[in-house]
Formats: C-alpha cells, sequence, structure tokens
C-alpha cells in the first residue's frame, strides 16, 4: 500500500525545470532510495513533497490525502517530516533545546517534551553532548541532530537528505544501523543519498533521477546493473570494483 505518492510534480526556476513529470509512489514500511547526480533535482524534490515549495503542476498525496501546498509545519503534524541536507539546527540554543522543538509538534507539556527529547538523544548518540551548543558539533554529530530532531516529531514517514554523507566510516556505519532499527520500528523512509554502501545495503527498492526526470526504478541489484544508471551516475568504476 503507497503511504506516499508523488503525482506527475514539476517544478521549475526561470528557465530550469529541476523536476519534469516526476512520480513515485511510498510503500508503508519500506526504505526507498533516491539517487542521481549533483544537481540532478533530489532536494527539489524533498522541498515540493514536504511543502517548502509548490509545484507548478501535479500532486502530493499522503495517507490517501492531497497535501500538494500545505504549509511545511501542518505537513509535520500530519506525520511527514524531512532532513535538511545543509544542517538546519538553531546554532545558539543547545542540543537538547533544538530536539524539544521537534517534540513540541506533538507534545504539549514541556517536561513531557524533555523527557521525550532526552529519550531521543539517547537513541541517536548524542545523549552526552546534550548540553552543547549545535554550532560547536562536528559534522558527524550535526548529522545525527538532524536525524533527532526530525525523530522527535513523532513522524511516519522520514525523508532524509544526505544523512550519511560526510561521516567517516565508524559513523556511517552507527548511522546505517540506525536507520535499519528505524525501519524495523514501522518508521517509512525516504532516502536520497550518495553514499553507495549506505543506498544498497539500505534500500528495499531505488529511484533514479538524472535532470529532473526519473530513468530507473528496481531492486538495489537490477539498478546496479542497469546501463543508463551506470552512464548517468554510477560510473563503469563502480561496476568494475564491485566485480572485483
Ligand atoms: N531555489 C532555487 N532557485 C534556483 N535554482 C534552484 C533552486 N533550488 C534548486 N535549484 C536548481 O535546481 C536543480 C536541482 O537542484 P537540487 O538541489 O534539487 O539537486 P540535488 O539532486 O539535490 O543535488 P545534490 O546531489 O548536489 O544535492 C539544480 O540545477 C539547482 O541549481
Ligand atoms: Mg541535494
Amino acid at each position: 500500500m503507497a503511504i506516499l505518492e508523488v503525482k506527475e510534480v514539476m517544478k521549475s526556476f526561470g528557465g530550469l525545470v529541476a523536476v519534469r513529470d516526476f512520480s513515485l509512489e511510498l510503500r508503508k514500511g519500506e526504505i526507498l532510495g533516491i539517487i542521481g547526480p549533483n544537481g540532478a533535482g533530489k532536494t527539489t524534490l524533498f522541498n515540493l513533497i514536504t511543502g517548502f515549495y509548490k509545484p507548478d503542476k501535479g500532486k502530493i498525496v499522503f495517507r490517501g490525502e492531497d497535501i500538494t501546498g500545505i504549509r511545511p509545519h501542518e505537513i509535520c503534524k500530519r506525520g511527514l517530516v524531512r532532513t535538511f541536507q545543509i544542517t538546519q539546527s538553531f546554532a545558539n540554543l543547545t542540543v537538547l533545546e533544538n530536539v524539544r522543538i521537534g517534540a513540541h509538534n506533538q507534545i504539549r507539556s514541556s517536561r513531557e517534551a524533555t523527557e521525550e527529547a532526552l529519550r531521543i538523544l539517547e537513541r541517536v548518540d548524542l545523549y552526552g553532548k546534550r548540553e552543547e551548543l549545535a554550532s560547536v558539533l562536528s559534522i558527524g554529530h550535526r548529522k545525527s541532530l538532524e536525524l533527532g530532531k526530525a525523530l522527535a516529531t513523532k513522524p511516519e514517514v522520514i525523508l532524509l537528505d544526505e544523512v550519511v554523507a560526510g561521516l567517516n566510516s565508524r559513523e556511517a556505519d552507527d548511522m546505517i544501523k540506525r536507520l535499519k532499527m528505524l525501519r524495523e520500528e514501522g518508521i517509512t523512509i525516504l532516502l536520497i543519498e550518495h553514499v553507495m554502501k549506505a543506498i544498497m545495503s539500505l534500500s528495499d527498492r531505488i529511484v533514479v533521477i538524472h535532470y529532473g526526470e526519473k530513468i530507473a526504478e528496481g531492486k538495489p541489484v537490477e539498478i546496479s546493473k542497469d546501463p543508463r544508471v551506470i552512464e548517468a551516475y554510477l560510473g563503469e568504476e563502480y561496476v568494475l570494483a564491485k566485480s572485483q
């Protein structure tokens, strides 16, 4: 069953068509990976789904309801949340305060929001950093904080924009484990990522976007062998490295 449907959306910036007649279905409980070259339109797609941009054409349907044109915080209240590729925390607030803001999406009581935020910080391995300012965090911790803030809103569907890119190998493995755990808990995930290890090990299916259009869709093994995907994105080096 599709929990999220993107139907023939289109978005232009001036003369540039960033996303063109793009459709996808996200099934409940799956991890759907999105890959494509820099500038392909991946982040724009997230901006369209989560209400940061309004599509020029097309529709976004979440749990059977048309949410096209609804504001981001309203969409978040309904259970659909995203993280930002360029991390967007309040720099002069602490880690805990940043996550508490997310928790207030569903919780009114201040004490309960703090308790929830602390629980989330444990899950993303930032409990020890809870009193530090977001501005002093390393890139790895910033990405964990992005995930924490999103989780604190109690989402049903979470859109992750490059939460593994930029992490060192150990941090990347930790993040991959966390995302697997989220799927086991029933959270549905749409995952933009350039780190192939993460995309290939996490995704149930992968959609490939190139110049704003979908050029392929399928299981990771199918995608990694697709000549169009190799030409547009993966490159022969990837295929050679895999076969060695
Ligand atoms: N607000 C904007 N105004 C004008 N052009 C934009 C805007 N946002 C995105 N673009 C353009 O739209 C195209 C798609 O950008 P987008 O950020 O969606 O790519 P992406 O696939 O996320 O790339 P990356 O892998 O580098 O993050 C690019 O050519 C980009 O320059
Ligand atoms: Mg992007």
